[in-house]
């Protein structure tokens, strides 16, 4: 079964599907994304992402290249389109065609592409839990924008990969945890206090990180938004990150570290198969 990607306007097989060498995204990392999760026929945390896409278009002056319902038209046929029952749709527009100069041309059409891909969720579902390493975070200062410029990500992703790690954990220079390569971390700290570091400049403001905070607050639990060291983590009984793509998984191993039991936790457990059952999704049809 073939691939279909959308690229502004059209519905291309995927192999044929291409942009302007001179598109800013391929030169200056200059354009926005998001990938979301399609998980049981539902579009997972659509309005968040979308929302999120717009604070992010707005941070750099980029203008939204559709309507929001004629966006949401064309994640649904991707979906149809790609058949994917469980998976991600990943959307990103970027400033356009225009002659290399840093800064940003006047009238350029901003360019929209999609792609949507299968995804296993036999690792995600795990009960296993993964390793991570930790690595200084080298990024620049506007993490809360999701840019496609994630160079200081891949190398650190890269790093982990070498050492047959799932996550690379960033560590700011004054030694706190500001969060995975592509995920948001969170603790159960050794006195049981649900902790993630709060939404800043600092980190990307996830949406599933949002998600799971809603879910844990209808449990009772109290989230505590501060920063947290290595040592914390390491000290944890229980860590775990979030993203659209890892749903929610138990780190139980980081550098040469085994967190509590080296088990993925109660809490984690709960607040995965929360989030997959209460998490506000629209129809992906
Ligand atoms: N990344 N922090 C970073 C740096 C991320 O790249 C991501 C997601 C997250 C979690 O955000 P969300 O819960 O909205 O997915 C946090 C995606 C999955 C990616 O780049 O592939």
């Amino acid at each position: 079964m073939s691939r279909i990607a959308y690229v502004n306007g059209r519905y291309v097989p995927h192999r044929d599907g291409s942009v302007h060498i001179e598109d800013r995204g391929y030169q200056f990392g200059d354009g926005v994304y998001e990938v979301v999760l399609i998980h049981g026929a539902q579009i997972m945390d659509c309005d968040g992402h979308l929302d999120r896409l717009e604070r992010s278009l707005a941070e750099m002056d980029l203008p939204m290249p559709v309507s929001r319902p004629c966006l949401l038209m064309i994640m649904r046929r991707m979906v149809a389109l790609n058949h994917i029952k469980k998976g991600i749709i990943y959307l990103q527009i970027t400033r356009g065609v225009a002659q290399r100069d840093h800064k940003y041309p006047a009238n350029t059409v901003p360019a929209l592409v999609m792609t949507a891909k299968h995804l296993h969720f036999k690792d995600v579902m795990s009960e296993d839990g993964v390793s991570a390493i930790t690595v200084a975070d080298e990024r620049w200062a506007r993490r809360d924008i999701k840019t496609i410029q994630l160079l200081a990500n891949c190398r650190a992703k890269q790093k982990a990969a070498e050492q047959g790690a799932y996550e690379a954990i960033l560590v700011m220079p004054d030694g706190s945890v500001s969060e995975g390569s592509s995920s948001n971390v969170w603790i159960v700290s050794a006195d049981g206090e649900l902790v993630t570091r709060e939404a800043s400049h600092d980190i990307l403001n996830g949406i599933t990180r949002r998600s799971v905070a809603q879910v844990a607050s209808e449990r009772q639990m109290k989230i505590v938004n501060r920063n947290f060291t290595v040592a914390d983590m390491l000290n944890a009984k229980e860590v775990f990150v979030t993203s659209a793509t890892s749903v929610v998984t138990p780190i139980t191993k980081i550098d040469d570290t085994v967190i509590a039991n080296g088990k993925m936790g109660s809490l984690s457990k709960a607040l995965r198969a929360d989030y997959l059952e209460k998490t506000p999704s629209v129809s992906a049809r």
